[in-house]
């Protein structure tokens, strides 16, 4: 979806859709079949009173959907507004999102979205070239065109960091209450667990498990580089002293010798208000965000 390209019916029906639906979906609304698009299933927790409007505006929208826009990659650029804004709106929130601030930011969230969507066209355009999107484990991109016949110039990344578990596939609903919601709203199948999205689960001795999936990784990304290609990262570390050594060691092993000249330093953040702080216990550290230059050897 991020690569889709939409034709100017696709757009304007968007447009449309957030000028003249989004301003319709109220929560005293309640069409006869709305009950067949809220499947208690795919929607655990929305129930509690700080999501139920959302849920049902969200439903709303879900039910106009095939009547109001034209095609699949219409539809599936509404769902993936939705699940921005709908993260927005229910997951770790401290206050209650309205109903009424969900629909502005939805008709805002598809404007900038449709911007950048105008912005991407006009680079393609300009400089002629059609990006590929992989929807695969990185160990697995040398299968997959362009990278059966070239390799790449340079790799960016930011993978899943050792030891910090972050809750991809769920959404935490007033404090702690997971929602499956996302697959909801993207119509797709909630296949996989948590450890799927962050190389290992949360048990302790799940790093070692963590350093094989990242090594496995490595090796798959360093296969469709050139020789002397920069890879650059951006990773955080529960445990810097032990987990940063380590995963040093994965790069040499994988083909990779890091760029760091002397007398300078890993380029480091500070990172502003993500609620992964709070699952490190008694830990602060990944709270840092490092940046690892390396060049393919
Ligand atoms: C720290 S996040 C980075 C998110 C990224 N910066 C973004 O904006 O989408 C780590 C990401 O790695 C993905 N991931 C986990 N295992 C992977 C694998 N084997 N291959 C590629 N990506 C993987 C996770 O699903 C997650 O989206």
């Amino acid at each position: 979806m991020k690569r889709t390209l939409l034709n100017g019916n696709e757009r304007e029906s968007i447009e449309r859709w957030a000028k003249e639906v989004v301003p319709s979906l109220l929560y005293s609304e309640t069409p006869d079949d709305l009950a067949e698009v809220i499947c208690p299933r795919r929607t655990k927790n929305l129930t509690l009173p700080v999501a139920r409007p959302i849920k049902k505006v969200m439903a709303l929208a879900l039910f106009s959907l095939d009547d109001t826009l034209p095609s699949r990659n219409a539809r599936a650029f509404v769902r993936c507004a939705l699940l921005n804004v709908g993260q927005w709106a229910l997951n770790g929130r401290k206050r209650r999102t309205s109903a009424a601030d969900f629909r502005n930011k939805l008709a805002a969230t598809l404007q900038e979205m449709l911007n950048g969507l105008s912005e991407l066209a006009e680079q393609l355009g300009k400089n002629a070239v059609n990006p590929v999107l992989i929807n695969d484990s990185a160990e697995t991109l040398d299968k997959y065109e362009p990278f059966t016949s070239e390799k790449a110039a340079c790799a960016v990344s930011s993978p899943p960091y050792p030891g910090i578990h972050v809750l991809y596939h769920r959404w935490q609903v007033d404090g702690r209450r997971e929602s499956n919601a996302p697959y909801w709203l993207a119509n797709c199948q909630d296949g996989e667990g948590a450890s799927f999205y962050n190389f290992a689960d949360r048990r302790v001795e799940a790093i070692d498990m963590y350093f094989a999936a990242s090594l496995r990784t490595l090796n798959g990304i360093r296969k469709v580089l050139e020789n002397g290609a920069p890879f650059i990262q951006m990773l955080a570390f529960s445990d810097p002293v032990n987990h940063l050594p380590r995963y040093l060691e994965n790069m040499r092993a994988a083909g990779f010798e890091e760029v760091l000249p002397a007398g300078t330093a890993r380029i480091q953040r500070h990172v502003p208000s993500r609620r992964w702080h709070a699952t490190i216990k008694g830990e602060l550290n990944g709270a840092r965000e490092i940046v690892l230059v390396h060049r393919a050897v």
